[in-house]
């Protein structure tokens, strides 16, 4: 069966022609602006023209023609995150809560867990995941950029998340993984990949996606569901199976604002369309458990090794809080975490909390995860826009500085350590991340 025929199985013929219409006509760009690291656009761009998200606060519509912003020294530095407008939806309707302990099972490559720290205002437990290990890494270096401290960041199977997290979560991220209709605008392949046969694979596995989701969900607790994808069998179909199975659940209807589609034959739940809504369709749900779980199995980390003076002493310089209690060790390398924090386990760990750095020689080096956490309080070297862009390609820089490590910046946002050495400001910027700007 091909797409089209498939589309007009389950769409109104009318609505399936409008809708492959659009899929003609240019992908819409989007970004979300890092609420961690800016307050107003007005602070880093020149002269700020974008078109405002109509439902998210922090998203906003640009021209790919005019503004490059995948290439920057912003993008670099975390001061926004580039993510289509339909997926913005999701996080927006799900509304994590600062201070909430939150799953998001299928992460990679991060813009729905960016949008979460956002919202959560970088306070709580964010847990993501992927289990794909070169896309778990993409998501943690995008998690790093964005200068987020209470994320953890696995690659695991989803079996081994739900035996390790038994009913402990506020609130779930399940952005499945799907046959991709979606994406067709963004990704010829995405087009010559698709078969119903691939459609039908999807939703096995977003049922079983869904039941896992479901064990580690705490009373009361809230799932969000969404696919890029059109087809009702990895949607509607999944929702209305799973629910047979599961009388706790129900859906949390989601308002319908312009733009939006009521989910066929499924009251609550909504599509996106592109002929629409500006952006490459999704579809959303909101579930509660309402049922009584068993208390939350919860247990700190506990340390073997005292925390060097060193370590310390770097951070008591930093205005930053910090419980020593929960600072963690791990091969010479220390984290830091809050009392949100879950036994991890054996599970596989990519970023455990705030990478603070590791102990070499009785010296004690910073990890760039902790320069890219550097907000406005604190200070830094601020760099013009050639500095930045050679300091981005692993340039030393010649300016002053203060003895020892200092974070350098452009427009206040942080870009890495430097040291300073005879003069000269060694760069200290990974080696991995190096980039040519222009
Ligand atoms: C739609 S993408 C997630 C996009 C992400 N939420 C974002 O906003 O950037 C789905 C992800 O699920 C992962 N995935 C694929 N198969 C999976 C499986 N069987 N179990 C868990 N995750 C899987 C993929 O590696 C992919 O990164």
């Amino acid at each position: 069966m091909d797409f089209e025929t498939h589309l007009k199985s389950f769409l109104d013929i009318d609505e399936a022609n409008s809708l492959l219409k659009a899929l003609e006509k240019r992908q819409k760009h989007s970004f979300l602006l890092n609420t961690l690291k800016v307050n107003n656009l007005i602070d880093i761009f020149d002269n700020p023209q974008f078109i405002k998200h109509p439902y998210v606060s922090n998203g906003y519509y640009y021209d790919k023609e005019k503004d490059n912003l995948g290439k920057n020294i912003l993008f670099e530095a975390g001061a926004y995150y580039i993510q289509e407008p339909s997926a913005m939806m999701a996080i927006e309707i799900l509304d994590p809560k600062p201070n909430e302990r939150v799953l998001d099972m299928c992460a990679a490559p991060g813009g729905k867990s960016i949008h979460a720290i956002n919202k959560m205002q970088d306070k709580g437990l964010l847990i993501c995941n992927d289990v794909i290990p070169l896309r778990a890494k993409i998501l943690s270096s995008n998690i790093e950029k964005y200068g987020a401290r209470n994320c953890i960041v696995l690659n695991e199977k989803i079996d081994n998340l739900k035996k390790q997290f038994n009913c402990v979560f506020d609130k779930i991220i399940l952005d499945a993984p799907c046959s991709g209709s979606g994406m067709f605008r963004k990704n010829e392949f995405a087009k010559v990949d698709w078969s119903i046969n691939k459609v039908l694979e999807c939703a096995k596995i977003q049922k079983e996606l869904l039941e896992a989701a479901y064990s580690m969900l705490k009373e009361k607790g809230r799932i969000l569901y969404s696919t890029c994808s059109y087809s009702i069998e990895e949607n509607e179909n999944v929702i209305h199976e799973f629910l047979k199975s599961h009388d706790d659940i129900k859906i949390i209807p989601i308002e319908i604002k312009e733009g939006m589609l009521e989910a066929i034959n499924l009251k609550g739940a909504i599509r996106l369309h592109p002929n629409h809504f500006e952006g490459e369709g999704h579809f959303i749900c909101l579930l509660e458990k309402e049922s009584v779980t068993p208390k939350p199995y919860l247990k700190m980390i506990t340390r073997k090794k005292s925390i060097p003076f060193q370590v310390l002493d770097f951070l008591n310089k930093l205005p930053i809080d910090y419980d020593k209690q929960f600072i963690a060790n791990r091969n010479d390398e220390y984290y830091l975490l809050n009392d949100y924090l879950l036994d991890l386990g054996n599970l596989k760990v990519l970023r455990y909390g705030l990478h603070l750095g590791k102990m070499i020689n009785n010296r004690f080096e910073p990890n760039h995860a902790l320069a890219m956490t550097y907000n406005k309080n604190l200070k830094t070297i601020e760099l013009n826009r050639e500095e930045s862009i050679n300091y981005l390609k692993g340039l030393t820089i010649n300016k002053d500085g203060n003895e020892g490590y200092q974070v350098v910046s452009y427009k206040n946002l942080p870009l890495g350590f430097v040291k300073q050495v005879h003069g000269v400001l060694k760069n200290h910027y990974p080696k991995g991340l190096y980039k040519k700007l222009d």
